[in-house]
């Protein structure tokens, strides 16, 4: 019997849903592997099916979602592969994650582009994925079980160029109000790149913080967000630009 695996590095929570949506199609036992929290070596057996979803970070995967992802071998297992992002663009996410699991020894058999709500840009893409998304998703996972049924590997070219974009930092702040902190420390453990630390969650590294909105979703008190000029100043203009509708896309 096939075990379903669903693995995601998932800040905002968004990926993390798509990738429970699209397994809920799928029969079988289940395992979970969330990357903000599993970090070690595993190996996937011939008979396992992962669902593999990672977020858009300018136009890359995360690259702690790279790194620890790249810890997952697979024995030809196959997989589907899922670039989540914010309505903007994707641009080598997909290619970039595809070509990861493939390396990595597993049977790519199909990928998507989904959108969900912006993490950083929070009027974009607001309330996705929404049931037209989830419809969308639930057709494609019965292409799914119909390619493991004829034992078909992904025929469909990836967009994305094969020199990926170089990694940005973006320039936002991320700050914390020390007013209703209540020192619980979520937030230092979650951080995948430790720019919190240990003994002061009021702090964040600026330069070892990739941005990815962990600690400011985890806090129980909405004590974390983005902040500063550079944000406040992007914020109208990034919405405006991006507030065209954009669909997922399905590669089989
Ligand atoms: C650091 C960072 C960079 C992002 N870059 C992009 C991007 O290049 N294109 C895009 O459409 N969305 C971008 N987004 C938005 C996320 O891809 C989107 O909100 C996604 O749903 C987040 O997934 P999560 O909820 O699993 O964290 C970015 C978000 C963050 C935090
Ligand atoms: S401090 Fe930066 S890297 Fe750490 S969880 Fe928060 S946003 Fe992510
Ligand atoms: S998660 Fe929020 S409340 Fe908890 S220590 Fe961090 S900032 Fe403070």
């Amino acid at each position: 019997m096939s075990k379903i695996i669903k693995i995601f590095f998932s800040p905002s929570q968004t990926t993390r849903k798509v990738v429970e949506q699209l397994a809920s199609n799928f029969d079988g036992d289940g395992e979970t592997y969330d990357l903000l929290n599993f970090n070690s070596e595993k190996e996937f057996e011939r008979e396992d099916i992962a669902i593999v979803g990672m977020p858009v970070f300018a136009g890359r995967i995360p690259k702690s979602g790279r790194e620890r992802l790249s810890k997952m071998k697979g024995e030809n297992t196959k997989a589907i592969a899922i670039a989540n992002y914010g309505n903007a663009h994707v641009t080598d996410a997909l290619l970039e994650l595809v070509t990861l699991l493939k390396e990595n020894n597993f049977d790519v058999i199909a990928a998507a582009t989904t959108v969900s709500h912006h993490s950083i840009f929070d009027g974009v893409a607001v309330g996705r994925p929404d049931s037209s998304d989830i419809e969308k998703i639930n057709e494609f996972a019965l292409k799914c079980l119909e390619k493991i049924e004829s034992n078909e590997s992904l025929t469909s070219q990836i967009p994305g160029n094969e020199e990926y974009t170089p990694y940005k930092q973006l320039p936002f702040e991320i700050s914390c109000d020390e007013g209703i902190c209540s020192f619980c420390y979520d937030c230092v453990s979650i951080c995948p790149e430790k720019a919190i630390p240990d003994d002061d969650p009021i702090s964040t590294n600026l330069n070892l913080c990739s941005r990815c909105t962990a600690c400011i979703n985890i806090c129980p008190e909405d004590a974390r967000s983005f902040s500063g000029d550079a944000f406040e100043t992007k914020k109208p203009a990034f919405e405006k630009a991006n507030s065209e509708r954009k669909e997922p896309e399905f590669y089989l």
